[in-house]
């Protein structure tokens, strides 16, 4: 028997039910999905990611494609090129083609409650992935990592390396933020700044662009849009040659992933920056292969890793769930609100990868290959 008719089978005998009772004992539960969700689901899901320009939204995908394939689900995954409209007409196209469940990562996360109303007239069970789905009542659940923990982490690693308390400075920093039509954007920035802010306030820190946001509320000022690596070049070459000139050299980038260390690691590039003793700490997220690459060449700091198979495997079990008509397994009623409600969510955790992590964290737990980064 598939994977999947084994949970169908189990849920009608109740035995499915019981297991996971006591599986999720510790997570705790909230069925979302409500009526229809008891009623169980047909196993067609429409998997919906912003873009194949980074690696890890192809990695997500794939992995979450061949997990529900294998258990026999109908999967219709696309990747809608960044683009808003594009992605709300893919979202249309698998409601018109029956998806009963969606799995979303938004690429605006303000822009999707009309294409949800649709799917939910079908009574599709909604699943933000990675990004919240902001101002509907139409999402069910939310699968991520603690966005707030990633920055938290970034900010953390910098005031550990630059032993912040104990330091007089000045040291120059310059801050960069994300997308500002992703919601984890402000997660990301308020978990480094909340870290950062009070150094930046005494003066310990300084931002000689001026670059630097009064408070958390303000982070969409220094976003660069659609998390392009281009865009945060030219903001970087813009501050570095407006700001740093004469022997004035920056010290540290916050930056909240990877995408954008790259652009920011060609503008110190050009501008004649090289690994060494002046050259600045540089902060990223996600574990790009380019930017392990970067570690191990001395060109980036860290990166906060997201095992985004974990991610996965999480969103395959939520299915699982909503499938065998049982409750939903969330570890989070509390952070996300998107605007209409509080969204159930199930957070996982990131870790900090430095250069030393590498081999021990990444290869041998199979997530890069060694020949990926130049091993
Ligand atoms: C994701 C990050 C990613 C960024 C750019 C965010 O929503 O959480 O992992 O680096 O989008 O794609």
């Amino acid at each position: 028997m598939s994977r999947r008719k084994k949970i169908l089978a189990l849920a009608a005998t109740g035995i499915f039910a019981l297991s996971l009772a006591s599986c999720s004992a510790d997570a705790g539960t909230s069925g979302g999905g409500g009526d229809d969700a008891a009623a169980g689901a047909e196993c067609n899901v429409g998997i919906s990611m912003p873009t194949r320009s980074l690696e890890r939204w192809i990695n997500d995908g794939e992995q979450l494609k061949t997990l529900l394939e294998d258990a026999d689900c109908t999967v219709d995954l696309q990747y809608a090129d960044n683009k808003t409209d594009q992605q709300i007409s893919q979202i249309q196209n698998q409601v018109a083609g029956g998806a009963k469940i969606l799995v979303v990562a938004a690429i605006d996360g303000e822009v999707l409650a009309p294409v949800l109303a649709e799917a939910k007239k079908q009574d599709a069970t909604v699943i933000a992935y990675d990004r919240l789905i902001n101002g509907t009542e139409d999402v069910d659940y939310y699968a991520t990592f603690d966005n707030y923990k990633v920055g938290q982490l970034q900010g953390e690693f910098l005031q550990t390396e630059l032993d912040l308390a104990n330091a007089t400075g000045p040291i120059s920093i310059e801050p960069f933020a994300g997308s500002p039509d992703d919601n984890n954007a402000k997660f990301f920035f308020s978990g480094a700044w909340d870290v950062l802010l009070p150094y930046v306030e005494s003066g310990v820190l300084v931002v000689p662009s001026g670059q630097s946001p009064a408070s958390n509320d303000d982070w969409a000022s220094i976003g660069i849009q659609g998390w392009a690596s281009d865009k945060a070049q030219s903001e970087m070459d813009n501050r570095l040659s407006s700001f740093y000139t004469g022997d004035e050299k920056v010290d540290v980038v916050l930056s909240p992933n990877d995408s954008l260390a790259i652009g920011i690691i060609a503008s110190l590039k050009s501008a004649g920056y090289a690994p060494g003793a002046d050259y600045p700490l540089i902060t990223g997220q996600d574990a790009d292969k380019a930017n392990v690459k970067a570690i191990l060449d001395g060109e980036q700091s860290m990166t906060v890793w997201k095992d985004t198979r974990t991610l996965g495997e999480q969103v395959f079990t939520m299915i699982e769930e909503i499938v065998a008509g049982d409750e939903v397994t969330v570890n989070d009623t509390e952070t996300y609100d998107n605007g209409v409600k509080v969204v159930p969510s199930f957070l996982l955790d990131p870790e900090v990868v430095v250069k030393d992590d590498v081999q021990s964290k990444l290869i041998d737990s199979g997530f890069i290959k060694a020949s990926d980064v130049g091993l």
